[in-house]
């Protein structure tokens, strides 16, 4: 079946980012041109995708708003004859068609995913998590719809961090039966480094079935009060019901202030007018090498 609608849950409170995100969503930080969430929204459009469902809260509207018509300002570039900026946005506006479902209290992940229920109904459905982007020419999302649909099984991807780092994420216990595609026996939410069975992290991108709701209904929440998205794919995993895919590319966890710069740098570097002069830039903050 084909997999049209992707969910995108935006309604968390972006703590790691404050002061930058005290009144100003993270998605909407920009990463060099353009928000951080368009790259996200541009990476399922071009993954065939076309339906973004938002999970989203009442004070960051402005993330649908980007996804629309600014009708002042598209009169404005209209008649200031600023005709490729015009175009620019109105693009932007017409990319995917929105949904929005609000999150009325910010209730963990696997609760906002549950929150989509009612849009997704019986359709395969993909989740995109708005903190990480990622980049390359076979877009992150394809890679785990190609898999979904070769396998018709629940799919995660995953990719391999350092020991130090196991704790920040979802982690897998697989075997991998084909190169980069593992058969999950577990997975667990943000384990020690020592008690970690691999480190395979998961890291936001997902291709799930309707079946994920009922494990979703049946997860106790965490110490902190969340229902963890994990503990619903552990569920799935116990049934056999549930692969990893090996992503390819590069990512950047965008909550992350050394990576949220380093994806600032990544697109600017690309910009064939900006590489010279930022580059020398660069050089100018960096230490010579001895
Ligand atoms: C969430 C998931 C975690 C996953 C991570 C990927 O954690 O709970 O399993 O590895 O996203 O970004 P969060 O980053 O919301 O704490």
């Amino acid at each position: 079946m084909q997999v049209r609608k992707v969910v995108i849950p935006v309604a968390g409170w972006g703590t790691r980012s404050l002061p930058a995100t005290k009144n100003l969503p993270k998605e909407i930080l920009p990463v060099f041109r353009k928000p951080a969430i368009q790259y996200i929204v541009e990476e399922a459009i071009a993954s065939g995708l076309s339906d973004v469902v938002f999970v989203n809260q009442q004070n960051k509207r402005i993330i649908e708003d980007h996804f629309d018509h600014n009708l002042s300002l598209e009169q404005y570039l209209e008649r200031t004859g600023k005709t490729a900026l015009l175009e620019e946005v109105r693009r932007v506006a017409e990319m995917a068609n929105v949904i929005v479902v609000r999150q009325k209290e910010q209730r963990g992940l696997g609760h906002a995913v549950a929150c989509a229920r009612e849009v997704i109904k019986d359709e395969p459905f993909a989740v995109m998590v708005g903190d990480d982007l990622m980049f390359h020419r076979d877009p992150g999302i394809h890679q785990l719809l190609d898999v979904f649909h070769n396998e018709h099984m629940p799919v995660v991807g995953v990719m391999e961090v350092p020991r130090d780092k196991v704790s920040r994420y979802g982690i897998i216990d697989a075997e991998e039966y084909a190169p980069g595609l593992y058969r999950i026996r577990g997975v667990l939410e943000k384990p020690s480094a020592d008690t970690a069975p691999s480190r395979l992290a998961i890291v936001g991108r997902y291709v799930l079935t309707p079946e994920v709701f009922s494990h979703l209904e049946a997860a106790s929440p965490d110490a902190s009060g969340e229902i963890q998205l994990t503990d619903a794919l552990a569920g799935l995993a116990r049934q056999n019901r549930l692969l990893a895919v090996k992503l390819y590319g590069q990512r950047f966890d965008i909550g992350d202030w050394v990576d949220y710069l380093a994806a600032n740098i990544y697109f600017a570097l690309q910009d064939d007018e900006l590489h010279d002069d930022l580059s020398a830039r660069l050089r100018d903050f960096l230490p010579p090498v001895r």
